[in-house]
């Protein structure tokens, strides 16, 4: 018999990755993660409302990888629902919008929020970033990509909204290694540029349980066994309550 067969079999055990998406609201973390978990591009603005949820497969050498992404909603108003998320994650997307400079002077704020949840004793050294210059085209060069680079790259990774390039813990939780994911290829060249300015138009009662039905079919404990899916669940349900509760 081949003594390597179990190890063979080990390594082609499919491995389960938590992401999130981090970033002021309207940058475009949604589209991102749309385009590339369902290969489709949304020109209209839908804020996400507390949180939203994208699954998708990648093959790694022969490893299949489930990518488990937590997309955030970047409007203050929902620090209570995210603050949830932040536990048991190892990649993040950190996006900014070439055409905002405050929503790349935001990024700071958003590790510090993330430092703060992760508390004390949380560790952040294996945790891999990615930082996304999201909505470049139609003239709206990165300018601010140098500074980026300096401040983000150390374990880090920066990517322009047209190329993803996401990095991956090695199995066994040892220090990550890049790893090429996928060609996102927005669609700049079709889409009107959008008013800096950011807005939120609550969605009223039904679009919030649609948004919950959504989510808790994907993350309810007899359905997902991803890190935090768990604490997810329960988080999306006092956000829908919440949530409720304040639409009149
Ligand atoms: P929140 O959920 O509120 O945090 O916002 P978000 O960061 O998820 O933004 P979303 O992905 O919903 O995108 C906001 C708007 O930007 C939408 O109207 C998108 O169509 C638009 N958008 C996203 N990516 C691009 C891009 O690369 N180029 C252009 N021109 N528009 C984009
Ligand atoms: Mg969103």
């Amino acid at each position: 018999m081949d003594a390597n067969a179990p190890k063979r079999k080990e390594a082609r055990k499919s491995l389960r990755i938590k992401v999130i998406s981090m970033g002021n609201a309207e940058v475009g973390k949604s589209c991102i993660i749309k385009r590339y978990c369902e290969k489709r591009f949304v020109p209209k603005y839908l804020a996400t409302i507390g949180i939203d949820y994208g699954v998708t497969k990648v093959q790694v050498r022969d490893r299949e990888i489930k990518v488990n992404i937590f997309d955030m909603a970047g409007h203050p108003f929902f620090y209570e629902v995210r603050n949830e998320f932040y536990k048991d994650t190892q990649g993040v997307i950190l996006v900014y919008d070439v055409g905002q400079k405050e929503s790349f002077d935001a990024l700071d704020a958003w590790l510090a929020e993330m430092k703060q949840e992760l508390g004390p004793h949380g560790n952040m050294d294996n945790i891999v970033f990615v930082v996304c210059a999201n909505k470049v085209g139609h003239g709206r060069e990165p300018r601010l990509c140098c500074k980026v680079l300096s401040a983000y790259c150390y374990r880090g990774h920066f990517f322009f909204s047209s190329l993803s390039i996401a990095s991956l813990p090695k199995p066994g939780g040892a220090a990550p290694h890049p790893a090429v994911l996928c060609q996102l290829g927005q669609g700049d060249g079709c889409l009107p540029l959008r008013s800096p300015h950011c807005c939120l138009v609550l969605s009223p009662r039904d679009e919030v349980n649609k948004a919950y039905r959504k989510l808790a079919v994907l993350l309810h404990p007899d359905k997902c066994v991803a890190p935090g899916s768990e604490d997810a669940f329960k988080a999306v349900v006092n956000a829908r309550t919440a949530l409720l509760k304040n639409i009149k």
